[in-house]
């Protein structure tokens, strides 16, 4: 029941973080990858919404997804704009690729679902394998606050069948050893008044220290890490900041 994206979950991430909507990221990495000629992977692609801009802008984009609910929005997606969807069911522990990349691509936090630091550090040391030499790694997280804070209230969305999505969350356990917050999001799937369907998942974050995620990167062997805030290249990260972009080299 962890992280898992699953029916209603996925559901209601197609409905509220559609295709077309960027939070600044979909433009800050369609300009960082800009002029790119080789393949890219972005890792948990979900519905595409990062990865469906950037193969209109003519970049060659493959991706994986831990979820088989999040992937058949993606193909859909995808099939529905004539775009090929290049999207396997694999996940950030065990992903695998016969081909290296020229960039990989981390966007919207997903890199702290994987709450265990060891795992973490293996995945950085798998993306890094799977540069090619020069190649080079762009990932967000959010910051310290947000991740401790959990997901906390009620949201609710109309499907096109006339359906009502809610999302219940609540913050149910901060470890401040592990760096890790667990919320617990109760999906509900409303028809004529009725409960129809409801769904339950644990969703844990890790928070990472923006020193601690540039050593982590130069630890795998990245070279060249820059860091910015909210999806502004070259602007320091603040305080206040809503996003925090890393982007490191694989040496040749
Ligand atoms: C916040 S969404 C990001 C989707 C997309 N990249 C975006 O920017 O909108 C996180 C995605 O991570 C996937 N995910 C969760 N745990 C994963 C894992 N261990 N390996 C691969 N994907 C995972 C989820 O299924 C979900 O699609």
């Amino acid at each position: 029941m962890n992280n898992q994206y699953g029916n209603l979950a996925s559901q209601v991430y197609n409905l509220d973080k559609h295709i077309g909507r960027s939070f600044g990221d979909v433009e800050y990495y369609r300009e960082r990858l800009r002029g790119s000629t080789g393949p890219i992977l972005e890792p948990a692609v979900g519905n595409g919404r990062v990865l469906i801009p950037l193969l209109e802008a003519g970049l060659q984009v493959v991706g994986f997804d831990a979820s088989e609910e999040m992937l058949e929005h993606c193909r859909r997606e995808c099939a529905a704009r004539s775009l090929p969807a290049h999207v396997t069911r694999q996940t950030f522990e065990e992903f695998a690729y016969g081909e290296r990349f020229e960039a990989v691509i981390i966007p919207a936090g997903s890199f702290q679902l994987i709450t265990d630091h060891g795992a973490a550090m293996a995945t950085l040391q798998r993306v890094f394998d799977h540069l090619l030499p020069d190649g080079r790694l762009v990932v967000d997280v959010d910051p310290v606050g947000s991740v401790m804070s959990g997901s906390t209230g009620i949201r609710r969305w109309s499907t096109q069948d006339g359906d009502v999505l809610t999302l219940t969350a609540q913050l149910v356990e901060t470890d401040f050893v592990a760096q890790t917050s667990v919320s617990q999001l109760r999906y509900d799937c409303w028809r004529a008044g009725q409960l129809a369907a409801s769904e339950l998942e644990f969703f844990n974050l890790r928070w990472w220290g923006v020193e601690e995620l540039a050593l982590a990167l130069r630890a795998t062997g990245f070279a060249d890490v820059t860091v910015c805030g909210n999806y502004e290249h070259g602007r320091a990260p603040r305080t206040d900041d809503r996003s925090i972009t890393f982007e490191a080299r694989r040496p040749e």
